[in-house]
Order: structure tokens, then C-alpha cells, then sequence
């Protein structure tokens, strides 16, 4: 049961009239001191009677304003789910909420979204349909009663919980799943694959990072090759879309649609943990509940621009990263130490050096002496240097604990549609294409499918490697078929093909024009500070020598990236297409780059 304090604007009974019943809440509105009830309050029985007598106050200062219509429902979601009873002061809302948003979020994904918001409760999604609360003594996620501010730097909309009475241990359960099936192992693809086809069907891989874009491809993609999958991910990707007004091209499930999805067409089961890998507490819980042989790492904020929008982004993208990969580090040391982890790095670790670019490690005399030293890392934003950190980590803790990780250095993922994405609407993979999170291939095809000039930063020289996503889900599988042995940090440079941004403006293009688009290119000034015209030549052989099979960029490629940019243009929000984050205006106010 909610209880809304008074002036409620009238604009905004409706929807929260409409939500409410939705989630089966009553609520109540204060009004001059007599309560009058818009919906009759649920008839189901309190859960807890711990949470019922709660005392809880909220600062929602930190809630962008945008958003504090959104916040103010999921955290009243939130504890609603647990029956208790909430003041909440509405006089400062705006209007902007998305009854669009509310119609595609479950259930769960409103309490999700609250812990996202509140990041300090630990959420386990699990495979049965009993009740949401459980007695502590069960094997599930447990958390603290005690939910004072975790992230207290974080860009995330952040609540400020006070407790009055003593912590106390309690069990949340959300269910969306059937019961547990085990999933039959299928045949590999290739060799090495092959080789190791025994030991992949009894691994079980925790996909950290799960709901995003090389994530949710490759979580599939190891379930359908007969793993056991378990993602992990605290859905703050969808909340970066929110708080900045973005959109994937995609129309993209909830985490839980599409999980459901797989289950119904391929008998498979995917475990899903909903929460935050900084929060140990959470991270602890499902290492001991999932007991991992790999963990493959994409659980990152992984924008550029995301981590040059502001101080607080910036502070929020090495946070996030770093004390995330931290706390994966500590869990495989104390939990599974036999574990392989599988972190994804990116070839923007190592800048643009005037000469070769090796895989990690580079061989140098000096003075008369030879050593082997990891290759020179030149990071050129606040998130590569994050990655550049998560590294050091990651390369020390093999040496000191004796941790088996393999570094993939990635490049550029470009595409869509893998084997398994394909195989149903609620299964497709989101396509950025914005000016923050959109990656360069992906957005020139959006631009030529709506009309809008293809925008090249600067002289356009800047070379990279690039890759297919059916490639990057081919070379996790592959590191963790092949995996680091104890005490090795192993470093790979995932990808295919180098292009400059000017190859890549001309070949879509070339494909546009194929297709009967008049394809325009403009030069726009260079929002980064990086070199624009240079040498690159970066190694890429390890994958290849362990049995990747690539998936080169080709006319057929373009066309149907093309195709489905066109099919789906209507979508296409073309303001958020240009740059709008620069690399020297950046400041410590806070910015809300979507006004
Ligand atoms: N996409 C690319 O072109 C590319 C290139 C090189 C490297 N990479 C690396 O690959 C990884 C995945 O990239 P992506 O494009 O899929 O990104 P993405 O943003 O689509 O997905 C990242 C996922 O991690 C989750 N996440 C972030 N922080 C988390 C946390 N603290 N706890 C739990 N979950 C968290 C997000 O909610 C999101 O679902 C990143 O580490 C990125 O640095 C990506």
C-alpha cells in the first residue's frame, strides 16, 4: 500500500491510479489531512511484518528531474513488494513519465529497477513460482535490513534509506522462471571447440553484463552450446537510456521476456541475478549459489563519452569498473578459486603507439638486457583508462593468488543478429547508434538509412579493429573451451579487421547506394582529443591459432545492417545522433545532455 502526500498533481493520478493497479497496490492520497482512496488496496496478506513496521525516510535531492517520477514509482514498487507503507512528497514532480516504460516493465523488473536504484539489497531471480519471501534459513539471496546510501558518488539515482530499528537478515525472492531443466549439450564449431566439447558441457558460466549487447549474444550463445548460463547484471544500461532520453534502435524485451523467450523455444534454462558486482555482499551470494568454472566479464560501463559527460559519470565509469572487476577478483579468490575469469578488455587500452601493437605483452632490450613487459597501454578517456586498471588488477592477482583470466582485448563490435537472436523478436540485441553510446559502423548505417549524413570526427583517419558480434560470442566461447591455466594472465586482441572511419563512411556508402540511398558524409569537429591520421597495425592471431573462424565485413553484411536500419528508421530519434559530448569541455557540474 502507497500513500501519496498531497498536492499529487492532477496529471499524474491517472498513471499512478493505473500503475497501482497493475502491480496490485493499493494507495492512498493525503489530501488537507483526509485520506481518500483512489484504489482499494490489494487484499493479498502483508509480507512481513518486520517490513510493515518500517520507519524510513528519503532524500530523492539526487534524483535527475526528468526522472524523479520514475524513481518515485519504482522505489514505491519497491516497497510495496515488501507491504510497506510509504509517505511520499509530491509537490516537485515533473511530467515526463513514460506510461510506455511502466507498460513494458514486470513486475520484477519495477522491484529490479528499485534495487538498482536503491543498490543495496540483494535480488536473486530464480526458477520457481513459490512466494516472494522466504525464512533466512533457505538457501536463497539474503540482505541486510539496514539500507544506508552504498554509492554515495554514483550518477545513479540514489536513495538514502535510515532504519530505526537493528539490522536484520531477510530473504527476497522474485520468480519468473519454471523449474530448473538441465540443457542438453550440443555439438561445437570448431576444433579447439571441439576438442573441448566434454568439459563444455558441464561448465557453468556466469555472464556478467548479461542484459547488455555482447552479453545478452553471447550469454545465448553458450546456453544453446550446452553450458550452464548464469547472467548477471544490475540493468543500469536500460537506466543510462532512461536518464539520458536514449533508445536502442531495437525494440529490446525486458530481461526477463527474453529469458522466458529462450526457455519456451529451446527447453533451455538461463539463472538470472539481479544486482550490482560492487555490492560484495550480492556478488558473494551468487557465486556461492551459481558455484561458476568461468566467469565471463561484460558487466562494465563501456561509453566513452558516457565516462567525458561530467565528473560525476566520470567518477561513476572507474568506480563501477574498477571496484567491479575488484570485487569478481575477490569472489574467485575466496569462492572458486579454481575459476576461469574471461574479462573483457578493449584494444583502446593501448592507444595508437607508432609502432606494432602486440597481444599484451611486448619484448624489449634495454641497455644490453631482453624482458617481456606488458605491452604499453596510452587509454584515452576516463572508461579506457578504467580498463586499463582493471588490467593491472587482474594481471597482478594471477601472479599473487594464482587466478587463471584471460584479458580480451576487443575492438569494435559491430552487427546485429547472431544464430540466436535471430531466432525470435524478443530475443533481438539492442543497436546503439547515439552519440554516446552508438559504436562507428553501427551509427553510419542508421545515419544513411534515415538521410542524415554520415559524421566523420575530424580528418577521419582514425584506424581501429573492428568485429562482427557473431565473432565476439565465437571468442568467448572459445577462451573458455581453452582456458588460462592457474597463475596466467592471458591477453588476447579480439578482433578481425582494421578500418580507418573514413574506409568505413565510403563502404556504407558504397552499400547505401546499392540499395538506393543517397549516402552524404560530413566532417564534424572532433569532440575527442585523439590522433586523426596515424599508424596502426595491431597482432590478432591468438584467436585465430585457437580456432576462430571470422566473419568478415562484407557487402552481404552491410546490406542487411542496412535493411534492418531501414526497416526499423521510424524508431530513429535523429537529435541524438550528433556528438554531444567533448573530451575538453568537460566539468564537474553535472550535465543532462538529452536537454
Ligand atoms: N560494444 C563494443 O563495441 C565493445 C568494444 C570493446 C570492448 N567492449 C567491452 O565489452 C563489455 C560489454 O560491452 P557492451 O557493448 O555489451 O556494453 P553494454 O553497456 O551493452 O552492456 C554492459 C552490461 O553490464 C551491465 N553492468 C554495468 N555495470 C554493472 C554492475 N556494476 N553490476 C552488474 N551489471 C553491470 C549493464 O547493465 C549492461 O547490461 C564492456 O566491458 C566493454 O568495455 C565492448
Amino acid at each position: 500500500m502507497v500513500a501519496l502526500c498531497s498536492p499529487v498533481p492532477e496529471y499524474a493520478k491517472g498513471w499512478i491510479s493505473r500503475i497501482c493497479s497493475r502491480l496490485r497496490f493499493g494507495f492512498f492520497l493525503l489530501k488537507d489531512s483526509e485520506p481518500k482512496i483512489l484504489s482499494q488496496p490489494s487484499t493479498r496478506p502483508p509480507r512481513s511484518k518486520f517490513f510493515a513496521s518500517l520507519s524510513i525516510s528519503i532524500s530523492f535531492t539526487a534524483l535527475y528531474s526528468c526522472h524523479s517520477v520514475l524513481g518515485y514509482v519504482h522505489f514505491a514498487s519497491y516497497l510495496c513488494s515488501l507491504g510497506v507503507c510509504l509517505n511520499v512528497p509530491m509537490e516537485n514532480l515533473a511530467e515526463p513519465i513514460s506510461l510506455r516504460l511502466f507498460k513494458t516493465l514486470s513486475i520484477v523488473e519495477h522491484v529490479a529497477m528499485a534495487h538498482v536504484l536503491s543498490t543495496s539489497c540483494c535480488l536473486k531471480i530464480s526458477s520457481s513460482k513459490e512466494s516472494y519471501f522466504k525464512s533466512s534459513n533457505d538457501n536463497f539471496t539474503s540482505f541486510s535490513a539496514s539500507f544506508t546510501s552504498k554509492i554515495c558518488k554514483s550518477p545513479v539515482p540514489r536513495l538514502v534509506w535510515q532504519e530505526k530499528r537493528l539490522p536484520r537478515k531477510c530473504i527476497f525472492r522474485a520468480t519468473t522462471l519454471p523449474a530448473n531443466q538441465e540443457a542438453p549439450a550440443t555439438q561445437s564449431s570448431s576444433g579447439s571447440l571441439d576438442a573441448s566439447s566434454e568439459l563444455s558441457k558441464t561448465q557453468r558460466v556466469m555472464v556478467i553484463g548479461g542484459d547488455g549487447y555482447c552479453g545478452w549474444a553471447t550469454a545465448l550463445h553458450l546456453s544453446k552450446k550446452g553450458y550452464e548460463v548464469a547472467i548477471v547484471d544490475n540493468l543500469v544500461r536500460r537506466l543510462f537510456d532512461h536518464q539520458l532520453s536514449l533508445d536502442s534502435l531495437t525494440p529490446i524485451s525486458s530481461i526477463h521476456n527474453r529469458i522466458r523467450c529462450w526457455k519456451s523455444i529451446t527447453g533451455k534454462t538461463i539463472e538470472l541475478f539481479i544486482g550490482d558486482i560492487c555490492d560484495f555482499e550480492f556478488l558473494t551470494e551468487t557465486f556461492k549459489s551459481f558455484e561458476p568454472d568461468a566467469v565471463v566479464h561484460f558487466g562494465e560501463q563501456r561509453s566513452a563519452p558516457y565516462s567525458m559527460i561530467d565528473r560525476s559519470r566520470a567518477v561513476f565509469t572507474q568506480h563501477n569498473n574498477v571496484i567491479g572487476t575488484l570485487n569478481v577478483l575477490f569472489a574467485i579468490k575466496e569462492f572458486r578459486e579454481d575459476c576461469h575469469l574471461v574479462k573483457l578488455g578493449t584494444m583502446g587500452e593501448y592507444g595508437t603507439p607508432n609502432i606494432d601493437i602486440e597481444e599484451g605483452y611486448i619484448t624489449i632490450t634495454h641497455n644490453g638486457r631482453t624482458d617481456t613487459l606488458p605491452y604499453p597501454k596510452q587509454a584515452s578517456s576516463f572508461y579506457h583508462l578504467s580498463k586499463v586498471h582493471d588490467s593491472h588488477n587482474i594481471a597482478f592477482t594471477c601472479k599473487a593468488w594464482g587466478i587463471r583470466a584471460t584479458d580480451l582485448n576487443q575492438g569494435v563490435v559491430y552487427g546485429l543478429r547472431t544464430e540466436e537472436t535471430a531466432m525470435h523478436e524478443e530475443l533481438y540485441n539492442r543497436f546503439d547508434y547515439d552519440g554516446v553510446f552508438g559504436t562507428a559502423l553501427n551509427r553510419f548505417c542508421v545515419q544513411a538509412a534515415v538521410g542524415h549524413p554520415l559524421t566523420v570526427y575530424g580528418k577521419g583517419g582514425q584506424t581501429r579493429g573492428y568485429l562482427d558480434i557473431r565473432d565476439t560470442v565465437q571468442c568467448v566461447e572459445l577462451a573458455i573451451a581453452n582456458p588460462a591455466n592457474p597463475g596466467e594472465f592471458r591477453v588476447f586482441n579480439q578482433f578481425t579487421e582494421q578500418f580507418s572511419v573514413n574506409e568505413l563512411a565510403a563502404l556504407v556508402t558504397k552499400a547505401g547506394e546499392k540499395l538506393g540511398l543517397n549516402v552524404q558524409t560530413i566532417t564534424v569537429p572532433n569532440p575527442r582529443v585523439e590522433a586523426e591520421e596515424h599508424y596502426y597495425n595491431a597482432k590478432h592471431t591468438k584467436l585465430v591459432e585457437l580456432g576462430l573462424k571470422p566473419h568478415l565485413l562484407s557487402d552481404s553484411l552491410l546490406d542487411s545492417l542496412l535493411n534492418f536500419a531501414i526497416k526499423f528508421k521510424d524508431r530513429v530519434d535523429t537529435k541524438q545522433i550528433m556528438p554531444s559530448v567533448s573530451w575538453r569541455k568537460i566539468g564537474v557540474k553535472p550535465r543532462t545532455i538529452a536537454a
